[in-house]
């Protein structure tokens, strides 16, 4: 009777002891947004105040290189091919022959490029739960809970994306990331009139320098 007493004590302590530690000495942990897979396809819905695209993203990070190829409604296609060595090639493929060659200090955004992003919490964004983040008031991104995938980013410009499809893995044939010709005419002179460019290049400049040692260069537009 009386050894019942005192080891019943002793037995509680050292079953309740390890579960109880960890909740008291740590808060949970925010989430992390995922790494961008390797090589990717992806077909972004893109609002830029209005103005509506449809946007063909090849990310090949092993192969130093991005590819936006981009619709706009009922309009103009235009090509965003981005070199790791910093220089981008704009360029439409009709008989007007537009070229524009613009050099970035980065390169290609490496597949960590949102470490160190402020997380949010969670929010519905397209009708899909998302955990948020927020990193250097320059973009806000939204990660599917369940799968990880990216559902939607916003630039601070207002320029926001929906992304409609995420094939892991895909990868746009060489033959593909030849700028024509026409780009390299004129190199210098076209050179030039680069000072003057869209949203697209103060985009690229902006994540360019808050992002410069931390990660890759211009963006997915
Ligand atoms: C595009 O964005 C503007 C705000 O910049 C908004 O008024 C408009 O409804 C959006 N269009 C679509 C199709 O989402
Ligand atoms: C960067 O690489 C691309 C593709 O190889 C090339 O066309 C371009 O001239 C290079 N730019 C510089 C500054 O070397």
């Amino acid at each position: 009777m009386a050894s019942s007493s005192t080891v019943k004590p002793i037995f509680f302590f050292l079953v309740f002891i390890p579960f109880h530690f960890p909740v008291l000495s740590s808060k949970p942990k925010a989430p992390t947004p995922s790494a961008w897979p390797l090589q990717f396809h992806s077909v972004l819905f893109m609002n830029n105040s209005g103005t509506l695209q449809k946007v063909d993203l090849w990310y090949d990070w092993p192969n130093g290189r991005n590819f936006n190829i981009i619709q706009n409604q009922l309009g103009k296609l235009s090509y965003d091919l981005e070199w790791d060595n910093g220089t981008s090639f704009i360029y439409t493929l009709d008989s007007n022959k537009e070229c524009r060659v613009l050099h970035f200090h980065v390169g290609v955004l490496r597949p960590n490029w949102l470490d160190g992003a402020n997380y949010l919490g969670q929010e519905q964004k397209d009708g899909f739960l998302c955990n948020v983040w927020e990193k250097v008031d320059f973009i806000w991104y939204y990660e599917d809970v369940i799968t990880k995938r990216p559902v939607y980013w916003a630039f601070y410009t207002g320029y926001t994306a929906h992304v409609m499809t995420f094939e892991v893995g895909a990868v746009l044939e060489d033959s593909e990331w030849q700028a024509p010709l026409h780009c390299f005419m004129e190199a210098e002179e076209k050179r030039k009139r680069d000072v003057k460019f869209g949203s697209l290049g103060r985009i690229g400049r902006r994540l360019g320098k808050l992002m410069r040692g931390v990660s890759g260069a211009s963006m997915a537009l």
